[in-house]
């Protein structure tokens, strides 16, 4: 996007200082700026074209208030040097991106809660009458909350890929392709096709892997990496437990319903799609309930301990969000996650 950057110290709307540029995205650019009364705000700053663009439909995020989406506080626009910019206020979310999550060696539990935040702000979206569709669901459009005692994943940008055109959204990141579902390809969206980026987004969280071979060159037009992209929507869909040792089978069904390619078959919407992911976890729970109690309770007291002593936040406190995630911790998730502790205190 060609936009001429704001500088630290400018001024907008008499309310917003920027503090500095974030990041840029095919819609426009992110700054860290400090609200004249209330503090430090995420601003997305684009071109304004009246009558199409985002801003007419700023209304609809004001309803979404969820803790798995980012919280859209205001929208308005200005003019700057002759130009006209609409822009939205943002919670600042500190965590970066998933996509710089997805590698960072996190413990399954966690990588399984941020999973079900992901899913749970979805459905909230889905559950809104009428849904709100995403459209552009990938790891640069979830970010990262770490402010609280655990992680937690918050989705940005509802419904804003409407609003650019397709070329300028390859042009800015070729990697969206590599979410989008098939029937995208030929402009339809539905909350299935929020579903399907959405089981993209989560197998590759789950085992670092994109589910299909998608061979793309550095420079791929927008038109080749479509073909190439559309193409790998006919491969086989791998299990999850293929992909992931630390996934057992009762996951692979879900996968293979979510990344179905044809929408039909795939969970109608995030509601559906959360629902067999709570199926999944509860399966799992009663899979390694082998464990005991005194067992899970050491293995916790020690990865507290490990945790505290590496000057992390305590894992234990993410591991007790959801009986799935207890489970999670009281078997193999907590075992890695020990592993990995340990390790890191030779
Ligand atoms: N609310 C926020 N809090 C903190 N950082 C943010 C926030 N929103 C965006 N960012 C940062 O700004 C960067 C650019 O975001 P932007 O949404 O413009 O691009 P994108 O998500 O990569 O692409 P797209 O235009 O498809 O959304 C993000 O990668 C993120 O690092
Ligand atoms: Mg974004």
């Amino acid at each position: 996007m060609n936009l001429e950057r704001f500088t630290a110290g400018e001024l907008i709307r008499d309310t917003y200082t920027i503090v500095r540029h974030l990041g840029s995205g095919a819609f426009g650019d992110v700054y860290l700026s400090r609200h004249r009364y209330m503090g430090l705000q995420a601003l997305k700053v684009f071109p304004r074209q009246e009558g199409t663009d985002a801003l007419e439909e700023a209304y609809l995020l004001t309803k979404l208030s969820h803790p798995n989406i980012v919280r859209v506080f205001e929208a308005n626009e200005f003019k700057r040097a002759g130009e006209s910019y609409g822009y939205f206020s943002m919670e600042y979310v500190e965590g970066g991106t998933l996509s710089n999550t997805v590698d960072s060696g996190l413990p399954s539990g966690d990588r399984v809660s941020l999973g079900r935040d992901i899913l749970a702000g979805l459905a909230f979206a889905h559950s809104q009458l009428p849904p709100i569709i995403h459209r552009d669901i990938s790891p640069s459009n979830i970010l990262i909350d770490r402010t609280h005692d655990c992680l937690s994943a918050k989705i940005s940008d509802f419904g804003l890929a409407k609003h650019v055109d397709p070329d300028s959204l390859v042009a800015s990141a070729a990697g969206k392709y590599l979410y989008m579902a098939p029937e995208s390809f030929l402009g339809k969206h539905s909350t299935a096709t929020d579903v399907y980026s959405a089981a993209i987004v989560l197998f590759e969280l789950f085992t670092g892997k994109h589910p299909f071979r998608v061979g793309l060159s550095a420079s791929a037009t927008a038109s080749e990496i479509a073909n190439v992209v559309r193409e790998s929507r006919t491969q086989l869909i791998p299990n999850l437990s293929d992909c992931s040792s630390e996934f057992g089978s009762q996951w692979d069904y879900l996968f293979q319903k979510a990344l179905a390619h044809d929408y039909e078959d795939r969970p109608g919407s995030a509601q559906e799609f959360l629902a067999q992911f709570k199926n999944a976890c509860e399966a799992t729970d009663r899979g390694s309930a082998s464990i005991g109690a005194d067992d899970a309770h050491a293995m916790v007291t020690e990865a507290k301990r490990l945790s505290e002593h590496l000057k992390r936040r305590p894992v234990h406190s993410c591991f007790a969000r959801s009986p799935c995630l207890r489970m999670v911790s009281a078997s193999k998730g907590l075992a890695v996650t020990l592993r990995c502790l340990r390790d890191k205190c030779r």
